[in-house]
């Protein structure tokens, strides 16, 4: 087991876009229903960006959030983490971008990709510099714009996905408190179940990548489906073991929000109570790399998230990507 000193979530901001693009929208779009939508995945409506908005201005609109909320100012930050899969372009980083526009000075940062899992995934990047002491406050982002890169007509993909940021700020922890224990894995054999086949060097853009519509996220929805109900289970059960924590001893459940019936099944292996389970899909659809904060924001919301409640966190993505994280809440 590998133990972690400790870094500890001290503040956490959101935000969605205002336009809603709910399953009626979808009904005048695509050959689908409400009824198949809801039933299949749990989703109602989803929040979308309007033309000309990327995902620095989500990220930079639930950063300064989480830095109003811990009354902190953007310049005392040392470290920004992004995580994304719809940077506002490949280069320079969205982290770079978010940097310039909350106006910090002397701070680094990067992008990192993995997918739904990113969130997790920098959480962790972010608690290492903090458990090292080489940073005492980084700020870990998770934002994506999803509609820029679906094919809204593509019925059975273009419906599972909204637009979203959650920020989180990471600071040195007290005792036992704050992040306890990750198990992260990765199998890019399931690359192809799940990705945007052109834009990057293997097919840069031209004539005929647009037109054959590569530049959208395509997907083998049950392959994901199955690997997810599986490898989700999986992993979180190997990080409770470890730590020697039962599953009803969870007191709050934040999986990745990419199908109701995913949750639910991931849950009901658990074995976690099921008033620890949050899910808010039906508002937000899948936001990638925002589920997991704005899901933490919801659990705020509901009074299910307090401090010093034991957390479990959950994702799976393309890639494939998987995480767990283990924490006890200290805000
Ligand atoms: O973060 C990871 C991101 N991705 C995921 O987690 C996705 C995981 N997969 C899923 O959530 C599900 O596989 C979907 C929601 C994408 C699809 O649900 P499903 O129960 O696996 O449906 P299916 O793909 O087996 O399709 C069943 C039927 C098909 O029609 P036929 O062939 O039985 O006639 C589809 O063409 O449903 C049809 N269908 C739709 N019908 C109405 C697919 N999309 C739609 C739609 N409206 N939007």
């Amino acid at each position: 087991m590998s133990q972690l000193a400790r870094a500890q979530i001290t503040s956490l901001g959101t935000y969605v876009p205002p336009r809603i693009l709910s399953n009626r929208d979808f009904e005048k779009m695509v050959d689908t229903t409400d009824e198949w939508i809801v039933t299949r995945t749990g989703i109602r409506e989803r929040h979308i960006v309007d033309h000309g908005v990327a995902t620095s201005d989500l990220a930079v609109e639930a950063s300064r959030c989480a830095l109003a909320r811990r009354n902190m100012d953007a310049s005392e930050i040392e470290a920004i983490l992004v995580a994304t899969v719809t940077p506002d372009m490949l280069f320079p980083s969205t982290a770079c971008l978010v940097q310039h526009k909350l106006g910090i000075k002397g701070a680094w940062g990067f992008d990192l990709s993995a997918a739904c899992s990113a969130f997790v995934y920098a959480l962790q990047t972010g608690a290492q510099f903090v458990a090292t002491g080489a940073h005492k406050k980084v700020l870990v982002i998770g934002s994506d714009v999803m509609s820029s890169i679906l094919d809204y007509t593509d019925r059975a993909t273009s419906i599972l996905f909204g637009d979203g940021a959650g920020a989180v700020i990471l600071e040195p922890a007290e005792d036992d408190q704050g992040i306890i224990d990750f198990v992260h894995e990765i199998d890019g054999a399931g690359g192809c179940s799940l990705y945007m086949p052109a834009g990057g060097s293997l097919h840069p853009a031209t004539h005929q990548t647009v037109d054959n519509r590569m530049h959208f996220v395509h997907q083998d929805g049950q392959a994901v489906f199955k690997y997810a109900v599986r490898k989700m289970g999986e992993v979180c059960e190997k990080l409770l073991s470890r730590n020697h924590v039962k599953a009803g001893d969870i007191d709050c459940f934040i999986p990745h929000q990419a199908n109701q019936r995913i949750i639910r099944a991931t849950a009901e292996r658990l074995g976690v109570k099921p008033d620890s389970v949050i899910m808010n899909i039906e508002h937000y659809g899948n936001t990638t790399a925002g589920t997991i904060p704005l899901a933490m924001e919801t659990a705020r919301e509901e009074g299910k998230l307090k401090k010093g409640d034991l957390v479990l966190l959950a994702s799976v993505g393309a890639g494939f990507t998987t995480g767990a994280t283990l924490l006890r809440w200290t805000i």
